[in-house]
């Protein structure tokens, strides 16, 4: 590993921040809206951000950060080391179900993900990797999972998308096994990388895939914003990830159709 003592760190700080975060799960949430009633953020949501910018600027004081929450969520440009952030991914989740959501992490250098961490809470499963030197789970690493076509298998989707049938999603889903949604982009993430899903179409902003791309490349998935260009990173759109005979089916047989 070459970043083997920031890993170490890292680590370190998402252990802190989850146990933090198991804790104060079981008091009274301070929930606010955001743009409206199903877009939320707690004080845990904020607290954690607060927590591993703490950190990152005690330990990385020249490094920049790209994060959801409070004023750190635009960046004019990925020049020199970005750390981006999603302190609770699922805040909904996190929320009404007390589950399914995590903490994500993702350095890059120069707009290359070096380091990625998807950390499911409630789960005490950590999924990480460094670029060029694979995938784990916790001390475990991944096997590389089977490019399965979109027929072979289940697909990941944001359901107002397969509703409305935004960019062929509902008939994707039809040509899939099936399809779920978790509410968590992580673990949607998370899922590609252990092969349980060939996919996963969604909106999403920066901070939701930074640290998944950075995994799903060490097993060459592809993905793209859903047109087929590469994702901005300085902006919510629409997302889309799948092995690569799932994606080039997707993107020849329903979007570009
Ligand atoms: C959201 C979740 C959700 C996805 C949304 C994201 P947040 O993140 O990942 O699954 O559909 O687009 O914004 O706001 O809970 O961190
Ligand atoms: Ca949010
Ligand atoms: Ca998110
Ligand atoms: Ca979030």
């Amino acid at each position: 590993m070459t970043n083997e003592k920031m890993i170490i760190e890292i680590k370190e700080w998402l252990k802190e921040a989850a146990d933090y975060i198991r804790v104060n799960l079981t008091n009274e949430l301070d929930v606010s809206q955001k743009s409206g009633r199903t877009d939320l953020v707690t004080n845990i949501d904020e607290e954690t951000q607060l927590f591993l910018i703490k950190k990152i600027n005690q330990h990385y004081p020249n490094d920049r950060i790209l994060a959801e929450e409070k004023g750190f969520n635009s960046l004019d440009s990925l020049n020199g080391r970005v750390w981006i952030i999603d302190p609770i991914d699922g805040t909904m989740n996190f929320v009404m179900e007390h589950e399914n959501f995590c903490i994500m992490i993702a350095v890059y250098q120069d707009g290359v993900g070096q380091l990625g961490f998807i950390y499911d809470v409630m789960k005490d499963e950590l999924y990480w990797g460094e670029k060029d030197h694979g995938v784990f789970q916790n001390d475990r690493r991944l096997p590389q999972p089977k490019d399965a076509a979109l027929s072979e298998g289940l697909i990941g989707m944001n359901a107002y998308m397969y509703r409305k049938n935004i960019y062929s999603a509902g008939e994707i889903g039809h040509a899939s096994m099936g399809i779920r949604v978790s509410g968590c982009a992580g673990v949607e993430l998370i899922a590609i990388l252990k092969g349980n899903h060939i996919g996963y179409i969604s909106n999403l902003s920066p901070w939701d895939y930074a640290a998944g791309l950075v995994l799903i490349n060490e097993f060459g998935f592809s993905y793209s914003n859903i047109e087929g260009n590469p994702l901005a990173f300085d902006k919510r759109e629409y997302f889309i990830a799948a092995t690569p005979k799932a994606y080039t089916e997707m993107q020849e047989k329903f979007i570009h159709k």
